[in-house]
């Protein structure tokens, strides 16, 4: 029997990779996204070595028209469905919104949203034809809270939770499924690649591992949940940022970034 097959963008590190891996070890053949063409690599061999997945690596920035287009080519080939897609791959910018290029701003925006929405799109058609299949999009538990310092990065996952649980309300009844991911402090390479916080000055019970997020994402996924917030330390985080006035709220982020800069 063919195994189907799953899509993670951002798979030559972190999340992305963990996803990949797990996907596979779950019986998925799998397609990763990325610009690193050595790491992906990597993550596919690994991927058909130990647990027997047919790896494709599509090489693609998804900052770029040509880059997103040849994964939604990916997605619309009827004759290689997709039943998973996991738009994992993003980044933050660090400062303060005026001092920095706008030019970064607008990658991160192109990244984090306009490549999200472009492939749940180009999944979604497809997927509600056959009547099975979903998204994972990833967001972050910085979508609950409005930062100083992180003021795009923070609007960009408000807007993917907002979209993602829009859509999986909208599917309700079609076989698919939309699910937002949002971590909280992971252990991966995007605090130092986005240069967001101190890394060093956050004690280590506020982390998780890669693994623990996905394992909590893919569980999620199954019980067909809207949202994801991983771990009971991130629960309560998203759930007081929610619950507080937004004034309260801007003020203590402003006061905690601060500290960690
Ligand atoms: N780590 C955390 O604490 C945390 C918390 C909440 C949410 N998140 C979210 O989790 C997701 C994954 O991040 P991570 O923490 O795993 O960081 P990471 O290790 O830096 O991974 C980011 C991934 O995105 C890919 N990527 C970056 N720019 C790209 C581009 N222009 N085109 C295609 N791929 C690109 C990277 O691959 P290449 O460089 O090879 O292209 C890499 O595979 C992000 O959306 C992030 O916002 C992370």
């Amino acid at each position: 029997m063919e195994k189907s097959v799953a899509l993670v963008t951002g798979a030559s590190s972190g999340i992305g990779e963990s996803f990949a891996r797990l996907l596979a070890q779950r019986g998925h053949d799998v397609v990763l996204v990325a610009r690193r063409a050595d790491r992906l690599q990597a993550v596919a061999d690994r991927a058909t070595k130990e647990h027997g997945a047919a790896a494709e690596v599509l090489v693609a920035d998804l900052e770029t028209d040509d880059g997103v287009g040849m994964v939604e080519a990916r997605l619309s080939d009827a004759a290689r469905p997709v039943e998973l897609v996991v738009n994992n791959a993003g980044f933050g910018t660090s400062g303060r919104f005026h001092e920095m290029a706008v030019e970064g701003e607008e990658a991160e925006i192109r990244l984090n949203v306009l490549a999200l929405v472009r492939l749940t799109h180009a999944a979604l058609a497809g997927m509600v034809e056959r009547g099975h299949g979903g998204v994972i999009n990833v967001s972050s538990v910085a979508a609950y809270q409005p930062t100083p310092n992180s003021a795009t990065y923070c609007a960009t996952k408000a807007f993917v939770s907002s979209f993602t649980n829009a859509i999986h309300e909208e599917l309700h009844g079609t076989g698919v499924k939309a699910m937002v991911l949002a971590p909280g402090f992971t252990h991966t390479e995007f605090h130092e690649r986005s240069g967001i916080g101190n890394k060093h000055q956050m004690p280590e019970f506020l982390w998780q591992s890669c693994d623990e997020v996905v394992t909590a994402a893919l569980k999620a996924y199954d019980r067909g949940r809207a949202v994801c917030v991983p771990g009971p330390i991130n629960t309560v985080a998203a759930a007081f940022s929610g619950a507080m006035p937004a004034g309260v709220s801007r003020k203590i982020a402003g006061i905690v970034t601060k500290r960690v800069d």
